[in-house]
């Protein structure tokens, strides 16, 4: 396995690049916007190419990589169904699994820090954001914190994992890299209460500073879901009243991009063609099933997905394929369901 841990130096953040392969897929968790062009280029030199970006919830302290990495390498942009962030490509909650060739973590939802706190599971290793650190927790009295949900996240589900489980955590303020769960259940000062009432009493007066950046970087990370308005503007998205007249038309192609968990958990729409956004590119390739279909039949292609990001992107990169016909549902699923 690859494994990367990467730091800036200006917020303390900790950013995970992994991949099981030279040459294969790669995922980030919690990318900083600043040091966007350094991943990009410790992928170039590890042959990696980049799928999935994934912020464990939605920071205060610096701006996330997440949109810039999407634009720069059309990657898939994650975070929990529960974020207050504007678009994201996919939503993940509690017992999905968040994976990419070679790799599957167990997702894990650990809200208390922010109500949108994920931690990824991995055989050896958890990523907790900042839900547990090295010798700390991370705060709970702004963006919908609250202790006693934290308390719930770290003692029923983080702590009870096997002792020599490693601890990845999103900052560090003093150097520390990596912890493991038993230690931290023995030496780390928060977690040695007694009750969650004390847990309680002990975050509601630590009477924290708010973080520098956190009137530039929670606006900034809300707005992520950029690619959409362009898309539009050329007239390759079309709105889910126009989408149900051309779904059933025999020179329609539905095409769904979503992952099998997605389908499962949220429905599909009758008649689509299952083909996951990671496999686009050899799809609408000439000899890809998508390019033929559409080039031999002359058959327009009708992309869709969670939210109509991944199904954005596919217009963009069908057209550069020279598939002209290419639309998608603006909106995706979301915006299909919210249209009856
Ligand atoms: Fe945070």
């Amino acid at each position: 396995m690859i494994f990367r841990q990467l730091f800036d130096q200006t917020s303390g953040t900790y950013s995970y690049l992994l991949a099981s392969r030279r040459g294969g897929e790669a995922l980030i968790i919690d990318p900083v916007l600043e040091k966007v062009d350094r991943y990009l280029q410790l992928m170039r030199e590890l042959d990696l190419k980049l799928v999935k970006a994934v912020d464990t919830h939605l920071h205060a302290d610096h701006i996330t990589g997440l949109g810039a990495l999407r634009d720069r390498t059309h990657c898939i942009t994650v975070m929990g169904e529960q974020s207050q962030v504007d678009v994201v490509s996919m939503r993940i909650a509690e017992g999905d699994r968040l994976t990419i060739e070679g790799i599957s973590m167990e997702v894990l939802y650990t809200p208390g820090h922010t109500d949108d706190s994920y931690s990824f599971l991995m055989a050896d290793r958890v990523f907790t954001g900042d839900t547990l650190l090295i010798r700390g927790t991370g705060r709970t009295d702004f963006q919908h914190g609250d202790p006693r949900a934290q308390y719930d996240s770290l003692f029923n589900k983080l702590l009870k994992l096997p002792e020599e489980t490693q601890v990845f955590p999103g900052h560090d303020y003093k150097g520390d890299t990596v912890s493991t769960i038993g230690e931290e259940r023995r030496f780390n000062p928060r977690l040695q209460v007694t009750s969650v009432d004390d847990y309680v009493h002990l975050m509601n007066n630590l009477n924290l500073a708010n973080p520098k950046m956190m009137d530039v970087a929670v606006p900034a990370n809300m707005r992520q879901g950029l690619i959409q308005a362009e898309i539009a503007r050329r007239g390759w998205a079309v709105g889910v009243a126009e989408a149900k007249e051309l779904i059933g038309r025999s020179d329609i192609v539905l095409v769904d991009l979503r992952e099998r968990a997605e389908r499962e958990r949220h429905g599909t729409i009758a008649g689509a063609l299952h083909a996951p956004y990671p496999d686009l590119q050899e799809n609408i390739a000439p000899g890809g099933v998508l390019h033929e279909l559409a080039q031999a039949t002359g058959k327009r292609l009708l992309f869709f997905c969670a939210f109509g990001e991944r199904s954005a992107m596919a217009v963009q990169a069908a057209q550069d394929a020279g598939l002209t016909g290419a639309r998608h549902i603006e909106g995706g699923m979301g915006a299909w369901k919210a249209g009856g």
